[in-house]
């Protein structure tokens, strides 16, 4: 049932604009594919903003989108519903719907697999018992190991020195076959989960510093990593008193859960043609959320660069582009992380900046440009930035900043010395009153009702922001495909920056959807 689908959907490609914009390019009579190849580049217009963002129809976005949901429902055998999640066919069939509409343009773009292995979490039940409380607030950190034989582990609660950054903060004697308590701060959740592990306990609790509870991740996973709940600042607050006056908290830990490793791809596309010394590169992600279709995150994005990368092929570049749809982004943007820390110096020199497009067309959108600036980010953030505030400006339309923080595939380039920066139109953010003033919509609403839900389908995109957006792409890709004239040069990097690594300073929490630290 399967193959038959994905051949149906190849059928439904063929018929789509692209192919026929394709077909129109080429001479209408026979010639050798030689003759055929010298035709097609002395014919190709010399790149330009204004042309390229002509071509851009809002009709060819939405069938790309209606494309792609038949996609995410090659996941309903496994998932019961329609998600392109790493390791679901809707991703595989994600994958070769991008790559398969790439390798038809092999006269324009060289085309790369990247495989990495990836890891995914699935957390089917877990509880967290205190004294003889529930803890309501008590919260599974993404990609973290169960308790011992998925079973519940008891012990008592061990309050742990400091941040429990430092082997020095546990007390192994105390912590052997118990429950560490920890504040957080200062360094990632899943050194304090394997500084725990190290010292004998069974689990562990991050309690916050501020009231609210704490939905974070362990990052990758580490042989000493332990089950590692999140507990709200509130919750804490009471059990902390209990501790410090030196009473005991009897504790009951419970995650069943599993982390499993899953080979999949990055998909890179680079034109054969421009200037291979200086590329403009740019990326959104391929993969979902398990718990949906994911059309607007990051449907949205990563159609609109399947689709400037299919009009592109009209124009000829004098810089190089190039393009990625990164995969395992949900789990932590483990695509763009690999691929960055996989750069060899001399190759990371030649991406002279990164664009992320992760959610264009959110249906209570804001027209978000990532605020990044030079002074704390690698030295042309800033021009980026500003040529997407030009751009809005020159368009008469509002837009507003937000923090460049880490939670997307532009934190391994900024790491790592590769000026970056985006536009995004909003994920669980609440729309303000003086933001419904700017872009319409509703305010006290999430700007994506659907985000990392069921409901991220195709009626979950606005067509008026997407198109609006996939223009903006479409200039931000033919400005520097044409020059970097202005643009600030490179400077070279020597360190590799890894997660959670303190050598990169600065003030981000996030890695990816999930707070890290
Ligand atoms: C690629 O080209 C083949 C052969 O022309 C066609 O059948 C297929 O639909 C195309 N794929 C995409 C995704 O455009
Ligand atoms: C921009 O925002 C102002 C309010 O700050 C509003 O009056 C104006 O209509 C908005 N412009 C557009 C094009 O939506
Ligand atoms: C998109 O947003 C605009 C501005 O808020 C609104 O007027 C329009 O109705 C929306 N379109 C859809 C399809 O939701
Ligand atoms: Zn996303």
């Amino acid at each position: 049932m399967t193959a038959m689908k994905v051949l149906a959907l190849h059928g439904l490609a063929a018929l789509s604009g692209v192919s026929a914009a394709r077909s129109q390019q080429r001479p209408l009579t026979h010639q050798s594919p030689l003759a055929d190849t010298v035709t097609d580049t002395t014919e190709k217009k010399a790149i330009d903003s204004e042309a390229l963002q002509g071509t851009i129809k809002v009709e060819n976005l939405l069938a790309r989108a209606k494309q792609l949901y038949e996609i995410a429902k090659l996941g309903e055998d496994e998932y019961n519903h329609p998600t392109r999640v790493i390791g679901s066919k809707g991703h595989t069939g994600t994958l070769e719907y991008i790559h398969s509409a790439l390798a038809n343009m092999s006269d324009y773009y060289t085309l790369e697999k990247q495989p990495f292995t990836a890891v995914s979490g699935q957390i089917y039940e877990a509880r967290l018992v205190l004294g003889d409380e529930v803890a309501s607030s008590a919260w599974p950190m993404g990609l973290t190991p169960p308790t011992k034989d998925r079973q519940p582990v008891s012990g008592n609660l061990v309050l742990v020195e400091n941040e429990g950054c430092e082997a020095d903060d546990y007390d192994g004697d105390k912590l052997k076959g118990n429950i560490a308590f920890i504040l957080r701060g200062s360094c990632p959740f899943g050194t304090k989960s394997e500084l725990a592990g190290k010292n004998g306990a069974v689990a562990a609790v991050v309690y916050n510093y501020e009231d609210d509870s704490v939905s974070g991740t362990l990052g990758t996973p580490l042989k000493d990593h332990v089950a590692t709940f999140g507990l709200s600042g509130e919750e804490a607050a009471p059990v902390l008193k209990k501790l410090k006056s030196g009473k005991t908290v009897d504790t009951i830990a419970y995650i069943d859960s599993v982390v499993e490793k899953i080979v999949t791809d990055n998909i890179i596309a680079q034109t054969i043609e421009g200037d291979k010394e200086n590329c403009v590169m740019l990326g959104g992600h391929s993969d979902s959320v398990a718990e949906g279709p994911g059309i607007n995150d990051d449907g949205s994005g990563s159609l609109t660069l399947l689709e400037i990368a299919t009009q592109l092929t009209k124009f000829k570049v004098n810089n190089c582009v190039r393009f990625a749809w990164w995969a395992g982004e949900e789990e932590g943007l483990l695509g763009s992380d690999y691929y960055v820390y996989n750069l060899p110096k001399e190759e990371n020199k030649k991406i002279r900046l990164f664009m992320d497009y992760d959610m264009l067309a959110s249906p209570n959108f804001a027209y978000q440009v990532y605020d990044a600036r030079n002074d704390v980010n690698p030295v042309g953030s800033q021009e980026l930035r500003d040529l997407y505030v030009d751009w809005y400006t020159a368009h008469g339309l509002n837009y507003t900043f937000i923090p460049f923080d880490g939670r997307s595939d532009y934190d391994g380039f900024i790491r790592n010395g590769i000026p970056g920066g985006g536009i995004a139109t909003g994920a669980e953010g609440i729309k303000t009153k003086e933001e419904e003033k700017m872009f319409g919509g509703k305010k006290g609403d999430w700007y994506d009702p659907c985000y990392h839900q069921l409901c991220d389908d195709v009626s979950n995109l606005n067509l008026t922001a997407w198109e609006v957006n996939a223009k903006l792409v479409a200039h931000s890709v033919a400005t520097y495909a044409k020059s970097f004239e202005g643009f600030p040069q490179r400077v070279e990097v020597d360190a590799k920056v890894t997660e959670g690594s303190k050598t990169y300073a600065r003030s981000v929490k996030y890695h990816g959807g999930k707070l890290f630290i």
